[in-house]
Formats: structure tokens, sequence, C-alpha cells
């Protein structure tokens, strides 16, 4: 049986704002723990406010690795005002600019799990250009359009251990069902052409793909 979260912390990761339904949720849940049996970290790219986060922190926990998470805070396109997925609450009133820190914080604490969890407050490219360490699962869900979600896969996805797990939300095969874009799945294609990874699971959106081969 794949590995779940306990009520209590489904229950925070339901309570924390966010967009991942809980079957995703529970798929992500799953995936992590399997790859915290590695005894690497696991990194997250899209922290939002962190209700993917808590997840992700509380398979760390159970398995004695650290969990990672990167975003600079300032929203995605998709996700500025005026557009679907904005939500005013996200916007720091003193400067007029999302700013989701606070937010990600507080989910953090109330599922009581701070101690867990590092966070790299910056941009994603930025961070993976400095990074040198091996990540036992690396959970894309950044930015959505081709540029970052290329970048993403490029500066995260080699640093995914032999064994380790990748996973890509918001694939979307169907353009009709594309929210969006399509970027996640153009990554995801890549990601099965290089060779480099084999699909294990699909729910939903969510896609986890296992290292089986070198390179990206
Ligand atoms: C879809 S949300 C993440 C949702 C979150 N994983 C959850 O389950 O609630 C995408 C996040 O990526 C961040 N982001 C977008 N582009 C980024 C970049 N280039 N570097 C760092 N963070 C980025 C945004 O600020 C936003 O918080």
């Amino acid at each position: 049986m794949p590995a779940a979260p306990a009520p209590e912390i489904l229950a925070a990761f339901e309570k924390a704002k966010g967009f991942m339904p809980v079957d995703e949720g529970l798929a992500l849940y799953a995936a992590a723990v399997e790859a915290g049996g590695l005894g690497l970290p696991l990194l997250e790219v899209g922290t939002y406010c962190g209700r993917s986060t808590v997840l992700l922190a509380d398979a760390a926990r159970a398995t004695g690795v650290s969990a990672l998470t990167v975003d600079h805070h300032r929203g995605s396109e998709e996700q500025q005002p005026g557009w679907d997925y904005h939500d005013p609450e996200t916007v720091d009133p003193e400067l007029g600019l999302m700013d989701t820190l606070p937010a990600f914080r507080r989910t953090l604490h109330r599922a009581g799990l701070e101690e867990h969890v590092v966070a790299l407050v910056g941009r994603s490219p930025q961070i993976a250009r400095i990074w040198a360490s091996p990540l036992g699962l690396v959970f894309v869900d950044g930015g959505h359009t081709d540029e970052h979600a290329t970048a993403d896969y490029e500066g995260w996805a080699p640093h995914v251990a032999e064994g380790g797990l990748l996973v890509i939300h918001d694939v979307f095969p169907d353009p009709v069902d594309e929210f969006t874009g399509q970027a996640p799945y153009r990554v995801y294609l890549r990601a099965l052409a290089s060779g480099a990874f084999t699909e294990v699971s699909d729910t939903g959106s969510l896609r986890v793909l296992r290292r089986t081969g070198a390179g990206v």
C-alpha cells in the first residue's frame, strides 16, 4: 500500500491556500515517502502558500530527510492581479506586490512542520545554478510558461539521484484542459524522451517519473 499522510496532515494540506486536489496530494506524498528512503533531500519548485510543502515536509519528517522549497514568493503570471488565479489576500498592502511568504510560514507553523523544511527564497534558475548536491525527489510546480518550466527542468532535473523521482504538476496533454499553458506537458515529454526517466504513475495532472538513466 502507498504511504498515506495522517489525518491531521491531510487536514493541514486541505486548509492551506493552493490549487492541488487531494488525489494528487496523496500521490505526491506517496512518492515523497518512497524517495525519502534514499536518504537525500526532497526539493519543490513552487512553494506558494505551502499546500504541497506540508506533504513533502511530513514525508521528510517520516524518512529523516529535509524538504527544500524554492519560490521568489511574488507569484506566477496567472496569479497576478486581474488574472483568474489571483488571490487579493496574497498582496502585501504596503508594497502592493504579491508576497506569499507570510502565508507559507503560517501554514507550516500550524502544521507543526517548520523544522523539517528549508525555504529557499529567490528565483529558481538562480538557486539551481549554485546547487551541487543530489536530491531524492524534485517536484516541479513553479512558473508555467515555457521559459520557466524549461529552466526548472534544466536547472533541477540533473540533481535527481539514480532511482530518485521527478514529479511534474499540471501536465495537460489535451489543450482543451489547459489553464495556464502546456509547458509542463512539454517538459514531461522531454523528460521521457531523454531516456533518463521512466514513468511510474499518473494521477490527475501529476506525473511521477523515476531516474533510470543518466542525463536529462
Ligand atoms: C502553482 S504555484 C505553486 C503551488 C504549490 N506547489 C501548491 O501546491 O500550492 C507556483 C509558484 O511558483 C512561483 N514561481 C514562479 N516562477 C518562479 C521562479 N522563476 N522562481 C521561483 N519561484 C517561481 C510562484 O511565485 C508561485 O508561488
